[in-house]
């Protein structure tokens, strides 16, 4: 088994990640920015993610990064583009070359949002055409690992849904976004409250949802067989938001007449433009990997085993 660095893996995907990781039987290492305290679940590194050495350092002795790391925050990086294009682009920069240094093969992590949401079911060899800023630094920053690094992929998700594995108060609100979807919607249902699925042109519409540690499985299997270049970690159904609802309702046995569909709040708009289907085929990948893609159901079966034992379930 691999020795596998993770960026990020105190949010949200890259918790899962080092969890399914270890649970594969990695030596799973989180390089991290700050002291996480003892009760952080795996074994940490802290580094200096502004300065190559320091995360040279932290890579020493790694077969494979898995670099998640972002400055998550879509209004601030409008409002601060320096920041923004080194906490995505110079940051990547950074773990490619430090990887380099060490001989680390780097597994990117980047998004359904590369693209302009006018595609459906796009494949691996689609190009990027990125509609806000967000993409933008995703698409700069997969092409510093395709073009930079020794050895490395890209891969690409969407739709993710799946529990924070360090934060008992995990993500759990709807947005013009996929992520957090799900059980935002099992919460509302599951607390008597009414749940008003989102419809309008102006947000992401259709994707392709994954389960978070599905990500974690493909990684793992990605890094194990050595497969190169872009891959879509993407589920085997396009679906639209109220299909996802609806799928919900039927896996978590909810009531799905309690479901409402309207524009979302004009709070809840970003300051630029969304991708409307942001599906992805996955099917190349998945022969690449040695398994499949798998349905919304059994994602979102994989979830709700998830919900009720607490700890992550891997499909491949
Ligand atoms: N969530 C989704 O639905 C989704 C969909 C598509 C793609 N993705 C991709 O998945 C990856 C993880 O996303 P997420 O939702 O898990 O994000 P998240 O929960 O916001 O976690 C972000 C992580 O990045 C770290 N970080 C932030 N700024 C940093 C910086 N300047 N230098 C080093 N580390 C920094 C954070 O560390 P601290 O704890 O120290 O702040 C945290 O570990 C991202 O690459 C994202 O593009 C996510």
């Amino acid at each position: 088994m691999a020795r596998i660095a993770v960026t990020g893996g105190t949010g949200f995907v890259g918790g899962t990640v080092a969890s399914v990781l270890a649970g594969q039987g990695h030596d799973v290492v989180c390089l991290v920015r700050r002291d996480v305290g003892p009760g952080f679940p795996w074994p940490t590194t802290l580094v200096d993610t502004g300065d190559r050495d320091s995360l040279a350092r932290g890579l020493d002795g790694c077969d494979a990064v898995a670099h998640l790391a972002i400055m998550n925050d879509f209004h601030g990086m409008y409002a601060d583009r320096r920041t923004a294009w080194d906490g995505y682009v110079g940051l990547t920069r950074r773990v490619v070359d430090a990887a380099n240094l060490t001989g680390s093969r780097v597994g990117y992590v980047s998004t359904d949002w590369v693209f302009d949401g006018t595609g459906h079911l796009v494949p691996e060899d689609e190009p990027p055409n990125p509609v806000n800023l967000y993409g933008f630094l995703k698409a700069a920053s997969e092409l510093v690992v395709l073009e930079r690094a020794a050895a490395g992929f890209v891969a690409r998700v969407g739709g993710v849904q799946g529990l924070h594995q360090t934060q008992q108060e995990g993500p759990r609100s709807q947005d013009v976004g996929f992520g957090y979807f799900v059980l935002a919607l099992v919460e509302a249902l599951r607390d008597g409250r009414r749940f008003t699925v989102w419809e309008d042109p102006h947000i992401n519409a259709v994707a392709t949802p994954i389960v978070s540690p599905e990500i974690g499985a493909l990684l793992g299997r990605a890094v194990d067989r050595g497969v190169d270049g872009i891959l879509h970690f993407a589920g085997g159904t396009a679906v639209t938001r109220r299909e996802l609802a609806m799928a919900t309702c039927e896996v978590f046995g909810l009531d799905a007449e309690r479901v409402d569909f309207g524009p979302p709040p004009d709070e809840a708009r970003l300051p630029a433009p969304v991708p409307y289907d942001t599906s992805l085929a996955g099917e190349a990948t998945m022969a690449a990997l040695g398994t499949r893609t798998h349905t919304i159901h059994e994602q979102l079966g994989a979830l709700r085993r998830e919900v009720e034992q607490g700890s992550p379930v891997p499909l491949s």
